[in-house]
């Protein structure tokens, strides 16, 4: 009762302040004159007809960062831009889950209204251009369990974002995260963690060797500056589902731990400058549905055990060095929904196996497994040219510049001949009718 008598003298003003400003609907520039003596009492009647029974500290929190509250925040939840939801406790409501979409980049967030808002479990912010608070109190960060960060928040760095210790789902993309020990600063104390995705982040360094969440179910440090191998300690992550380790600056070989990641379903690596040859143990990866090598400089034989990952559907191995036969048949690939290889140039398809309607983007194999007559190689290609005629001749028509520019004119003439003849022939016999039938 006490707190509520406190607090009515706050929401008693917050609410003429209200209404003086229109109603943050910006209908009325100027406020009728007697706003100020008869809206509070008119206004907080409204309030408590609509049943707005939000925490009045937290509602004057949410006023100073600019929501109107005409709307009951508790009611009127908007999946889009600005959204609250609020818990169900009594006799005030407090909110759960606060999202800041599009502000004004001169927005300040009071460090009053942090304090007030450390009930939220769920902290949003996308495209706020703002300044990161220097500093969230202890009870927000105690409290949140999901903080999201989209092209918001400037001179975010990694120690700002590890005091986040009790999330479980930290998210933070299109921001330049300055972290002198790249993810592993951010990532060592957030032990009850499941989803991490700091992507777009000029996060630079290398992948944490060791990994303290050890539930990780989805990991996602795409489109940064992080370089050095993968560690073969990621293989501690058993509950992985996602990784996304895409356009970073990695170097080396694959661990063969990664077969270790029996749930890993999803796995990309693409835009990097892996080598070395894909890990034998990947063939326990019995979960696996997307593989995306491609852009990197993997070598070796592509490896026959992938045709037998049942659950597979997305494979993309195109622009490394693979080399060799390519073991897959027809109905493997017809089985996939995605299946790229092209810019290998040592890899070529056995023509007996796959049609080259399907158009991989590799040479067909010779008799002895190499790719027959590389594109841009002039001296070699002769040394195929008696194994297999049928190959040779016809790579010869589409390669070599001259039997090209030869063989079209001949066609076109000939076509130019007989269409010629015919119309001669059908002039003769039509002029031969009308004789006759004159
Ligand atoms: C969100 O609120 C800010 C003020 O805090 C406002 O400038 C912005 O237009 C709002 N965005 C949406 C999508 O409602
Ligand atoms: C995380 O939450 C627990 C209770 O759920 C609390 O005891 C702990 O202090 C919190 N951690 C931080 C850093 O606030
Ligand atoms: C990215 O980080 C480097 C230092 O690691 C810095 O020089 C550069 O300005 C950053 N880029 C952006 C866009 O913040
Ligand atoms: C991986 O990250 C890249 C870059 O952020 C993104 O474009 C791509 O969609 C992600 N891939 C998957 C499978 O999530
Ligand atoms: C793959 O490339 C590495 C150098 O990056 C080389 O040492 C190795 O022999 C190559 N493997 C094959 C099978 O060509
Ligand atoms: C294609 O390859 C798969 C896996 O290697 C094999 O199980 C299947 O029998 C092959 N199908 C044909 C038609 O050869
Ligand atoms: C292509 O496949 C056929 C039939 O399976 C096989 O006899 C032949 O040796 C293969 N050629 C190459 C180059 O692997």
């Amino acid at each position: 009762m006490e707190r509520r008598a406190a607090a009515l003298p706050l929401l008693l003003a917050l609410l003429s302040s209200y209404v003086w400003t229109g109603g943050g609907r910006g209908t009325s520039p100027i406020p009728p004159p007697s706003a100020s003596q008869l809206s509070p009492v008119a206004s907080l009647a409204a309030a408590v007809a609509g049943g707005s029974t939000l925490d009045p500290r937290q509602l004057a929190a949410l006023q100073s960062l600019g929501f109107p509250i005409s709307v009951d925040p508790c009611a009127a939840p908007s999946p889009l831009g600005n959204a609250t939801a609020c818990d169900d406790d009594a006799p005030f409501r407090h909110l759960v889950s606060l999202r800041l979409a599009n502000c004004s980049p001169d927005l300040d967030i009071p460090s009053t209204a942090l304090r007030a808002l450390s009930t939220l479990r769920s902290l949003a912010f996308v495209h706020c251009p703002i300044a990161a608070p220097r500093r969230l109190p202890p009870s927000l960060l105690a409290s949140l369990r999901l903080f999201s960060c989209v092209a918001s928040l400037s001179h975010l760095t990694g120690l700002w974002l590890s005091h986040l210790e009790n999330l479980t789902e930290l998210s933070v993309v299109g921001v330049s995260v300055s972290s002198r020990r790249g993810a592993s600063v951010i990532l060592s104390k957030m032990l009850d963690l499941r989803s991490a995705t700091i992507s777009s982040a000029n996060l630079s360094g290398v992948l944490p060797r060791s990994w303290h969440a050890l539930g990780l179910v989805h990991l996602d440090l795409s489109a940064n500056r992080l370089s050095g191998p993968v560690p073969s300690s990621v293989s501690v992550l058993g509950f992985l589902e996602i990784l996304n380790l895409s356009s970073n600056a990695l170097t080396g070989t694959l661990p063969n731990t990664v077969g270790n990641l029996a749930e890993l379903k999803i796995a990309t690596l693409a835009y990097n400058s892996l080598s070395g040859p894909i890990p034998d143990s990947m063939s326990q990866l019995s979960a696996l549905v997307h593989l995306d090598l491609s852009s990197n400089r993997f070598n070796g034989s592509v490896p026959s055990f992938l045709s037998e990952m049942k659950a597979l559907e997305f494979l993309n191995l195109e622009n490394n060095n693979f080399q060799g036969v390519l073991p897959f048949n027809a109905s493997f690939l017809r089985r996939l929904k995605v299946f790229k290889v092209g810019g290998n140039s040592n890899l070529c398809y056995n023509h007996t196996l796959l049609s080259s309607k399907l158009n991989l983007g590799i040479a067909p194999c010779d008799k002895y497994g190499l790719p027959v007559s590389p594109p841009v190689d002039h001296s070699d290609s002769s040394d195929y040219s008696d194994d297999d005629n049928d190959e040779d001749s016809g790579d010869k028509g589409g390669g070599g510049g001259g039997a090209a520019t030869h063989h079209t004119p001949s066609k076109l003439v000939l076509g130019v001949a007989i269409g010629l003849s015919c119309f001669v022939f059908l002039a003769i016999f039509l002029v031969c009718l009308s004789k006759a039938c004159g």
